[in-house]
């Protein structure tokens, strides 16, 4: 029988998340099927247990509900833990296991498809929120050097900062000098409102990568600043969404698709 799986989130309409599981199941011979669910703001536990006992076997989460999720899990893995946040929740007879796969998304797409190497660099995390948090321990993890966390709030940035010790440290916008960083990773929401986060230029070192995990058409204002700044290579989030897509699929299947031609495909280079 055909596995169910969704994402569940608000708005969720616009996920390209069935396209990229659709396209996982066909590579690796996996039957399942794999549809949206829109959950009511206030009804995400309800739409999960409805999902869960009609027979589905697991579910991708997304804005607005990940700590929701994360606390509706009845067992956690350590980076779900750190992030305080669920993007992958498994049902497995009656426990829920939660986990999340945005932060390893991240980091294997820098370090596998964009091949910058990020053990040793000085990396700038820009926001404070929730997209943020989700990626710190996946970063730490890799062996960076530095990791400075700036936000428009300063004090956010340092309560989050504290979170993971001394190993983060936090910064107003206004403080982070000219020692220019390797990787500069977006993690605000500023592009909703196309906005770009004030960074002086000098933020981006020479050979520079700039990578805003929010993609869509054309430019991020993030990614117009950072070409204007010198940045040398410049990124969208569409190969963290393969990313995170491709280890939640593990988690789920026990299988790691392969994420370069899927990539590729919703690129339109294919
Ligand atoms: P998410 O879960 O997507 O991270 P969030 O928790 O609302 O959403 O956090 C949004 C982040 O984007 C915050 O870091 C926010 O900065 P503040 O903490 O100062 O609010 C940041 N942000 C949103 N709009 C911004 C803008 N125009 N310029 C700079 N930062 C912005």
């Amino acid at each position: 029988m055909t596995d169910r799986y969704a994402v569940v989130g608000n708005p969720v309409a616009h996920s390209l998340s069935p396209e990229i599981h659709a396209a996982f199941a066909r590579q690796t011979g996996q039957d399942i099927a794999y549809t949206r669910v829109l959950a009511p703001l206030d009804e995400f536990a309800r739409t999960v247990e409805t999902f869960r006992a009609s027979g589905g076997k697991g579910l991708n989460v997304t804005v607005p509900f990940k700590g929701e999720a994360f606390r509706l899990a009845t067992e956690r893995t350590d980076r779900a833990l750190a992030a305080e946040a669920v993007n992958t929740l498994r049902f497995d007879d009656g426990r829920v296991h939660g986990d999340t796969t945005d932060g390893p998304g991240l980091v294997r797409d820098i370090v596998d498809n964009l091949a910058v190497p990020l053990a040793g660099k000085r990396v700038l995390l820009v926001g404070a929120g929730g997209a943020a948090r989700g990626v710190i321990q996946a970063l730490l993890d890799t062996g960076i050097e530095a990791l400075v966390l700036a936000n428009r709030t300063v004090a956010r940035a340092r309560e989050l900062a504290d979170r993971f010790g001394s190993e983060v440290e936090p910064r107003g916008f206004d403080a982070l000098g000219d020692a220019g960083f390797d990787v500069v990773v977006n993690a605000t929401s500023a592009s909703l409102s196309g906005e770009a986060p004030p960074l002086a230029p000098g933020v981006f070192a020479p050979g520079s990568l700039a990578y805003d995990m929010m993609y869509g058409k054309g430019e991020t204002p993030f990614l117009v600043a950072a070409r204007a700044a010198g940045a040398a290579q410049l990124t969208d989030g569409l190969g963290m969404l393969v990313e995170q897509a491709a280890e939640s699929f593990l988690v789920w299947r026990g299988v790691r698709p392969q994420t370069a031609p899927v990539l590729a495909m919703l690129r339109g280079t294919e």
